[in-house]
């Protein structure tokens, strides 16, 4: 067993799924706060955001959440008890520049990351701060079109330096975009994205994410001229390797290409340029990046230190189309159903040594730090005498630290993990409070109903003994 002594071990949320406080101390709209609570409905709204806007739905969950804005300073003494050393959250970006397009930023949104982030440093926890968490200002979707538009990354770099600069001695570890191959599959969530009947949907989510991957880089080059190398910047990705449906070759190459589409957001981050196989990758897809002078220099010049990642599940492909009529999703990625795995309520594959997989592939391909900023069990659970007996919950991370830790021993060299939804918040793809990942339950039901009170949970202790002995104790 052999983690760092260091190992940064801790849990991870997002602004937007936790805060609430919505239009408090002049926060704009984000994407997210006209959304729907509800699998279907918000799955709905997700992909024809454009009709979303249109609707008035009874509750958006992403309005009130679960009051984090408020309650930080409660919480995160609970971290603190569990032994965090790390703090994984994002700044909310329409906080900070309520509509995107300003000059000047909203001093009360800085103001409220400053007394976060000291929270956090009293206790000896590390922020681990996400730039971009699914909340691009509403108004740059409405207005300018989103990701597909330029101009956003002149706008997203101002934010960047902003905060890079504000929070300079507080923050040492950033990410420029959470999950950012997830431009590809909600691109609403990921880019902002509203699509034209008829457009070539491809080149517009490719071209977004040309903008991102810019973008990204200019982040970096802020950080490095800010703060030089105190300050570490890290890519984000959806991560869980597709594996091959069969041993038959036709399905080997299309889990090669399947793998491709999404870490062609990494080659190119932690690389620096676009890899080879693009050039026919975006043949087939009739895709053509316009690029301005000096994109490539920029991505060559400033490519991330570390590459941190979500891990949930692995993915299963087959070029037999014959075999998707037993379809099964798992976080917004087609994947065939594998035979060899259960799944959770919500049908995500759980899959540990797919951990190990990936981790190993990515290390091998990047040759940089991981750092798994997510991962953990979205589950029903029952309150009962003030506390949660999350038994699954505990297996399931429970199996997959040893993969983790395996992967370690095969020569994988990672500098944390946080826990997805430490606290139970709002789940991202269906909206729903039902789907809880956290630690610490908290009283807080699908309406938007309850008290709010927090309660620890079984895997509260469990966790806490296992951070207490870095990860000896399973
Ligand atoms: C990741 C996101 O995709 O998965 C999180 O970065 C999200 O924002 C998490 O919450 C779990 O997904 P869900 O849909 O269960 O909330």
């Amino acid at each position: 067993m052999s983690l760092r002594k260091d190992f940064l071990w801790g849990g991870a949320i997002a602004a937007n799924q936790a805060e609430g406080a919505y239009q408090e101390d002049g926060k704009g709209l984000a994407l997210v706060d006209i959304l729907p609570a509800g699998g279907d409905q918000r799955w709905d709204a997700l992909a024809h955001p454009e009709k979303a806007l249109k609707t008035t739905y009874d509750h958006y969950p992403s309005h009130e959440a679960i009051d984090f804005y408020h309650s930080y300073k409660e919480d995160i003494k609970w971290f603190a008890e569990m032994g965090f050393k790390v703090f994984r959250t994002s700044i909310s970006w329409p906080r900070i520049f309520p509509k995107g397009d300003e000059l000047e930023p909203n001093e009360a949104g800085l103001k409220f990351y400053d007394d976060l982030f000291d929270e956090c440093l009293k206790y000896g926890i590390e922020p681990l701060v996400t730039i971009n968490h699914f909340d691009t200002p509403l108004y740059l979707a409405t207005e300018y079109g989103g990701w597909r538009n330029r101009k956003l990354i002149e706008f997203y770099e101002r934010y960047a330096r902003v905060v890079l600069e504000r929070y300079k001695d507080k923050v040492k570890y950033w990410l420029t975009f959470n999950e950012i191959n997830m431009v590809l599959h909600i691109p609403f969530f990921g880019g902002g994205l509203m699509f034209e009947a008829g457009e070539n949907e491809d080149q517009v989510k490719f071209q977004a994410a040309h903008h991102q991957l810019v973008a990204s880089s200019l982040a970096t080059k802020a950080a490095k001229e800010i703060n030089g190398e105190n300050f570490k910047v890290g890519c984000m990705l959806a991560a869980g390797d597709v594996y091959p449906y069969s041993c038959h070759p036709d399905d080997m190459m299309k889990a090669i290409e399947a793998n491709r589409n999404q870490y062609f957001f990494i080659d190119v981050q932690s690389q620096g340029e676009y890899p080879s196989y693009t050039k026919r990758m975006f043949e087939d897809l009739d895709v053509k990046i316009e690029m301005e002078q000096g994109d490539e220099e920029i991505l060559k010049q400033y490519p991330v230190d570390f590459i941190s990642f979500s891990y949930y599940s692995s993915r299963l492909t087959s070029a037999d189309p014959n075999r998707y009529k037993d379809e099964t999703s798992g976080n917004a990625f087609e994947s065939l159903k594998n035979p060899h795995l259960e799944a959770s309520e919500w049908g995500w594959q759980i899959d540990p040594v797919g951990l190990r997989v990936t981790m190993n592939n990515l290390y091998d391909r990047y040759k940089k730090p991981l750092f798994i900023v997510e991962n953990g069990l979205g589950a029903v659970d029952k309150l009962e005498n003030d506390t949660v007996e999350d038994d699954y919950r505990i297996e399931y991370m429970r199996d997959h630290l040893e993969q983790m830790i395996e992967a370690v021993n095969d020569g994988v060299d990672l500098l944390g993990y946080t826990s997805w939804g430490c606290i139970d918040l709002v789940s991202a793809g269906t909206g729903e409070m039902k789907k809880r990942y956290g630690f610490i339950y908290v009283d807080r039901d699908n309406e938007g109903k309850g008290s709010g009170k927090r309660y620890k949970k079984k895997s509260f202790d469990w966790y806490k003994k296992v951070i207490e002995t870095n990860g000896e104790q399973l």
